[in-house]
């Protein structure tokens, strides 16, 4: 592997950030979450792979293919975290260490949004932090894979 690619996943919806719901998830866009994110990754060597879509197949068809070639995961799967066995069987398949984050802090928000089922494969999960919360994930698997 040349480079030392990290995958950046977002799912359903994240496209509207700025204009959603801002009150829950503040104004900064998903073009400036990518920005922000392959930035603090080139401060650790990294280079991105952003992905967004809204359809839980193409998200599958995004994590087998970093399977060959990432190192990383860092992926907010939006509402798929509260539904999505498969994709958290992928992320289990992907065998990479897997961040997950949430702009919003989902345990204080409504009960169908307490479980998760990609936090059973997460090492980390991040809610609540907004933007920053990319830059945390960032900063933690540099740290994870220089061990
Ligand atoms: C979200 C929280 C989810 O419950 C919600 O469906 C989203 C965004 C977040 O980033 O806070 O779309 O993952």
């Amino acid at each position: 592997m040349t480079e030392r690619r990290l995958l950046l996943v977002n799912g359903p919806n994240l496209n509207l950030l700025g204009t959603r719901q801002p009150e829950i998830y503040g104004t900064t866009t998903l073009v400036q979450i990518e920005q922000l994110t392959s930035d603090a990754a080139a401060e650790h060597g990294f280079v991105v792979r952003a992905v967004h879509s809204n359809h839980e197949g193409a998200l599958i068809d995004a994590i087998q293919l970093a399977r060959k070639d990432c190192l990383g995961i860092i992926i907010n799967p939006a509402a798929y975290s509260h539904t999505s066995v498969a994709i958290a069987d992928a992320l289990r398949a992907a065998d990479l260490p897997v961040v997950e984050v949430h702009l919003s802090n989902i345990h204080r928000r409504e009960e169908f949004r307490h479980h998760s089922f990609t936090s059973a494969v997460a090492e980390v999960v991040i809610a609540g932090a907004g933007p920053l919360g990319y830059r945390f994930a960032v900063d933690w698997l540099a740290e994870r894979l220089a061990k």
